[in-house]
């Protein structure tokens, strides 16, 4: 592993990983998204790392990424509800950053799934947002974000659920809770996060009536012009495991 590796690992995550043993172990991380948590596991010599993620871009771009670590790392393109791995084949599981992206059909499907191919003394690290504050600009442009997705999919694209909440979840699922601990406390949400949010906004508009769309779109633009960075919120992670039998 060279600096290089080291460097490019969030503070967030290694933070989120410090206690947990990642050493030797067969990690999961669900939701690979630009890599920074199979970055994270690599580094902290995972034996093996399956990094799952339902976009082939995000796929591309975690390979290539993590090009100096292909002999541990098998990233896939597949549906975390059905994860092609066997039951009971994952030593920790890592969701950085994934369920504030799953609606809660989809977060049941994917938690129950999870569970499903961890191994007897799994580990679970959960990483989250929590429900913004009322006087949060940028709650603004994640309503319009989900406006707008919602009527051109069905489902919102952002759903910030409670810590407490994905603790029941993953309790009534088996696991036992082992910590929560904060890794940002405020969220800085930058310039290009607020756009990278607005670009879901004008995506979810061609498949909108033209008028209807523009609006959504006019209506982003605005926020983010108006909003320009905010720092608010907390971002969480909280730790489980199973039994051991
Ligand atoms: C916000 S990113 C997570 C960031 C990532 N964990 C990291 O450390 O960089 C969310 C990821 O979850 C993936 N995803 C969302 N729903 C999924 C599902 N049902 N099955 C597989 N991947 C899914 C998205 O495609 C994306 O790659």
């Amino acid at each position: 592993m060279g600096r290089d590796d080291q460097s490019s690992v969030p503070e967030t995550v290694e933070t989120a990983l410090a206690d947990r043993p990642v050493e030797g172990r067969v990690c999961l991380e669900a939701g690979a998204g630009v890599g920074n948590a199979t970055a994270g596991l690599l580094a902290a010599g995972a034996e093996r790392v399956y990094a799952v993620t339902d976009d082939p871009e995000h796929a591309a771009s975690v390979r290539e990424r993590c090009r100096d670590h292909a002999d541990r790392l098998v990233v896939i393109e597949g549906d975390l509800r059905r994860t092609p791995l066997p039951d009971g084949s994952v030593d920790l599981v890592t969701a950085h950053g994934l369920c504030n992206v799953l609606d809660p059909p989809a977060l049941e499907g994917v938690a129950a799934d999870l569970t499903r191919v961890a191994a007897p003394d799994c580990h679970l690290v959960v990483d989250d947002y929590a429900p913004l504050p009322e006087d949060a600009a940028v709650a603004d442009l994640f309503a319009v974000e989900n406006a707008a997705t919602e009527l051109a999919t069905g489902r919102p694209m952002l759903t910030f659920y409670p810590a407490s909440l994905l603790r029941y979840l993953f309790d009534g699922l088996g696991w036992t809770f082992d910590r929560e601990r904060t890794l940002l406390d405020p969220v800085p949400w930058t310039a290009s996060h607020l756009s990278a949010h607005a670009a879901v906004t004008v995506d979810a508009a061609d498949h909108l009536p033209v008028a209807l769309g523009d609006a959504l779109v006019e209506r982003a633009e605005r926020l983010v012009e108006s909003i320009g960075e905010e720092f608010t919120g907390r971002m969480y992670s909280l730790a489980m495991r199973l039994p051991e039998q």
